[in-house]
């Protein structure tokens, strides 16, 4: 379905829980909700399915930390044997990845991305709230033993993590390390967006991924780098995306509270037409006085 910009919206984040089991400062704040009146996975199921046949066949499983609800990968498998999807794709904190590592392969996981700021142990607890540095990396190297695309999440903060220390995850292998521009929603109004280009010999790539990252090919890496910069340069022109929220609110922005309650409205098709006409022309994180949207990144869906 096109919206009134004229954007083909084929892409939707859906979020299977806002908890988490880490804190990261750009992430939650202190007063984070956690919601229990939460979707069952009959009902995302059946939303992703009338969402097929309106067009979406690109599906993002987030949360909060999807892994941590029991059943997530099943549900991957579900959603992709639905009619009309082509690809379904994990994004996690990694605290689990040993674990499921064969069971996102068996279910047909088209991608993973991995939230991980840094490679210093100290740098990485203090990020995240947890001293799992060594879990995380174990995690993706099993991962990585299955051939499942794997891409890094590398959140930026000035002083920090800015010295970009996971760029070395691709350097030997073929995993792509985006470094994010920090955006003012949740922890992150707490920052300030930093995006440093100091890539060696950096040549920009052509293709792009599903969404927002630009990929550049670096000499001596195997995997690519990416920038995604939702502040500096924003790819609201381009968006292709919806959010489906825990509690079953569906939404046209990232950064604005505007949505349908789906489970009010009662009508699915109806409910995803509305959220699409009225989808937002873009953010507006330059002006943070018009945000709307209050809720933490791990309510949102990321
Ligand atoms: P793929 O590359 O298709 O796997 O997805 P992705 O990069 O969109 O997903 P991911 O969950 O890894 O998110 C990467 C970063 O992009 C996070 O910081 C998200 O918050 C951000 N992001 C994802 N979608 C949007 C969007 O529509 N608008 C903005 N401003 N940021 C987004
Ligand atoms: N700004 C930018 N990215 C963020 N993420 C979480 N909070 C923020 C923020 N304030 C990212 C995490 C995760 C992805 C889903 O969203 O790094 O990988
Ligand atoms: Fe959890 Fe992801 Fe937020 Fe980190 S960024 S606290 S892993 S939801």
């Amino acid at each position: 379905m096109k919206d009134s910009r004229g954007r083909v919206i084929d892409y939707m984040r859906v979020s299977v829980t806002n908890k988490c089991s880490m804190r990261c400062r750009y992430c939650i704040s202190d007063n984070s909700k956690y919601d229990n009146n939460i979707l069952s996975f009959d009902e995302i199921t059946e939303i992703c399915t009338v969402g097929a046949e309106l067009g979406i066949n690109k599906i993002k499983i987030t949360g909060g930390e999807p892994l941590s609800r029991e059943g997530t990968v099943r549900l991957i498998s579900r959603i992709k044997a639905i009619k009309g999807i082509d690809s379904v794709t994990l994004t996690t904190n990694g605290l689990l990845l040993e674990k499921y590592a064969e069971e996102i392969y068996r279910a047909g996981t088209d991608s993973v991305n991995i939230s991980l700021d840094s490679l210093d142990r100290e740098k990485y607890k203090y990020i995240t709230g947890c001293d799992s540095l060594d879990i995380v990396l174990r995690g993706i190297d099993k991962l990585y033993s299955y051939g499942i695309p794997i891409k890094i999440n590398t959140v930026l903060m000035k002083g920090i993590n800015d010295d970009m220390d996971t760029i070395e995850l691709a350097r030997d292998r073929h995993i792509d390390v985006r470094f994010i521009e920090m955006m003012p929603i949740g922890g992150g109004r707490n920052f300030g967006p930093i995006l440093k280009n100091r890539l060696p010999n950096g040549r920009r790539l052509a293709e792009r991924g599903n969404g927002p990252a630009v990929y550049y090919a670096v000499d001596g890496f195997k995997g690519r780098i990416g920038l995604i910069s939702p502040v500096s340069a924003k790819f609201c022109s381009e968006c292709n995306r919806i959010r489906l929220t825990v509690d079953g609110f569906l939404k046209g922005c990232l950064c604005y509270a505007d949505g349908v309650d789906i489970k009010n409205e009662g009508d699915i098709k109806a409910a995803f037409e509305r959220v699409i006409k009225n989808k937002p022309n873009e953010h507006c994180f330059e002006n943070r006085d018009n945000i709307t949207e209050k809720k933490d990144m791990n309510e949102i869906g990321g």
